[in-house]
């Protein structure tokens, strides 16, 4: 199965988000744009999978701009609206969206933030780590996780 950069179709895979979370992201995507990739898995002609890769804080972070800057600084890569079509949960396709955004920046660090800590082990299972846990500006707790690359040997 193959990603597919699906940008200038972003619209698509936003249409299939939940309110509350196209909330956040339709508002704002003329002006993040140029900074912001949407990358989607199709099955037989289906979004099944998809997310956005972010090389600025997106909006929806902007309370953690400051941590964020370094973290961006640092050549990482912010992925956010990791989204797995409900009738195909649990087959794998998330942690294949991840595989091939690792092979598509193979030199670069990957962050993310997470409300539900039960995804832990998810992006354990990935390769990631909790690395900051963060008090929002409504009090939720917000956990930061990070993944590195493991540098080439030879
Ligand atoms: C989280 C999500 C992307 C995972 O995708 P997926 O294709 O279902 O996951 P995979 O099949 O690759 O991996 C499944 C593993 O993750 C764990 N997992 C997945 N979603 C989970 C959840 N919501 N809560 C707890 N564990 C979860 C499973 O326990 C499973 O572990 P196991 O293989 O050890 O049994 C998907 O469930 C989803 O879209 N959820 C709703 C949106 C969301 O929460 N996105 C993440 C935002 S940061």
């Amino acid at each position: 199965m193959k990603l597919k950069n699906f940008t200038t179709k972003a619209h698509a895979f936003f249409n299939l988000l939940p309110a509350d979370w196209q909330e956040v992201i339709v508002p704002h995507w003329d002006a993040i744009k140029s900074t912001t990739l949407v990358y989607v898995i199709v099955e037989q002609k289906q979004i099944v999978a998809g997310g956005l890769v972010f090389s600025k804080c997106p909006p929806d972070m902007m309370y953690y701009e400051k941590q964020a800057k370094k973290l961006f600084k640092k050549d990482n890569i912010y992925l956010g609206f990791i989204y797995v079509m409900t009738p195909y949960r649990g087959r794998n396709l998330g942690s294949l969206w991840l595989t091939k955004i690792k092979e598509l920046y193979p030199k670069q660090g990957l962050w993310l933030a997470i409300e539900d800590q039960s995804l832990d082990r998810f992006y354990i299972k990935n390769g990631f780590e909790h690395i900051d846990t963060i008090l929002t500006p409504d009090q939720q707790q917000e956990f930061v996780y990070a993944y590195k690359p493991i540098p080439k040997v030879l």
